[in-house]
């Protein structure tokens, strides 16, 4: 990618593409802190043998289409040889955040995302990147991997985009039929049933994880419905301060990951929260 001429911070905004109102909403936020690089890349060592690389939506020319009627600075969608020309030696792994929900069902798969996400640091030297909250665990993995290896980078996590009815955007959402996308929602509404147990004053993880797994039943297939401490994603029983409730279920053809972050104050008072840094809301 050409040099941009600097103009206040430089802010990248990360993404496989198949671009949908919530990565737009990244561009939006993004910036309002400086000038935007986003970077359009399936990144082959994130999926595992048995996952959707090979059908994962890939829409260029609409993703630089939408782009073009936002404030974005510069577009880098490298080839897969421009990333990993040189092979898979070096990679970085997880710490312990990368262990369990996702990290439990996707072996390998957070290391793929920390080794392409270190390498578009090193490619384009942001100043801020930006990350969607929907990936909560992402978030918290690589904002471990940005405070243990020194990276000169301020992370900000943006809130998720939603339909309507509640369904929180995705790339794979496209995947699902008209009555699987009615199924999806089940996803939404087990956030909102654990919500309500803790506004209600309920303390106890196991208790909201049950309450979440029933409602989450009417997914062709729960991988999990967890509630974890943040950003650390401990897991004491008895739940207080930033809390993430963070479920994942098969639904079709889709694997959909959706959570819901909250915060538990001192004095029982339960606000919507954030990830990572002080928290921004796109
Ligand atoms: O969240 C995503 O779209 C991807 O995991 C990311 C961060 C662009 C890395 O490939």
């Amino acid at each position: 990618m050409a040099p941009l001429k600097q103009d206040g911070p430089l802010v990248l905004v990360p993404t496989m593409g198949a671009l949908h109102e919530g990565h737009l909403d990244l561009v939006r936020l993004g910036s309002q802190l400086g000038q935007v690089v986003v970077t359009v890349f399936v990144n082959p060592t994130q999926f595992g043998p048995n996952e959707d690389f090979g059908s994962y939506p890939r829409t260029l020319e609409r993703d630089l289409e939408l782009l073009s009627q936002l404030p974005v600075a510069g577009v880098f969608s490298p080839d897969t040889s421009e990333i990993y020309g040189a092979g898979l030696e070096v990679t970085v792994q997880p710490g312990h955040r990368g262990l369990g929900l996702c990290g439990g069902d996707r072996p390998g798969h957070f290391a793929g995302v920390l080794t392409v996400v270190a390498k578009l640091f090193g490619l384009i030297q942001p100043d801020i990147a930006i990350f969607g909250r929907k990936d909560a665990q992402q978030c918290l993995v690589i904002g471990q991997m940005v405070e243990d290896l020194k990276m000169p980078i301020q992370l900000v996590d943006a809130s998720t985009r939603r339909e309507p009815d509640g369904l929180a955007m995705s790339s794979r959402n496209r995947y699902l039929s008209e009555s699987q996308r009615r199924q999806a929602l089940c996803l939404s509404k087990a956030l909102q049933a654990g919500k309500e147990a803790i506004v209600d004053g309920c303390r106890s993880r196991s208790e909201i994880q049950n309450t979440m797994l029933d409602l989450l039943q009417e997914a062709d297939l729960v991988e999990y419905a967890e509630v974890r401490q943040v950003p650390g994603l401990g897991d004491d029983e008895i739940i207080s301060g930033r809390t993430l409730l963070a479920v994942a279920a098969k639904v079709g053809p889709a694997r959909l990951i959706d959570n819901f972050v909250l915060e538990i104050n001192p004095e029982n008072m339960v606000t919507d929260s954030y990830l990572l840094g002080t928290g921004r809301e796109s």
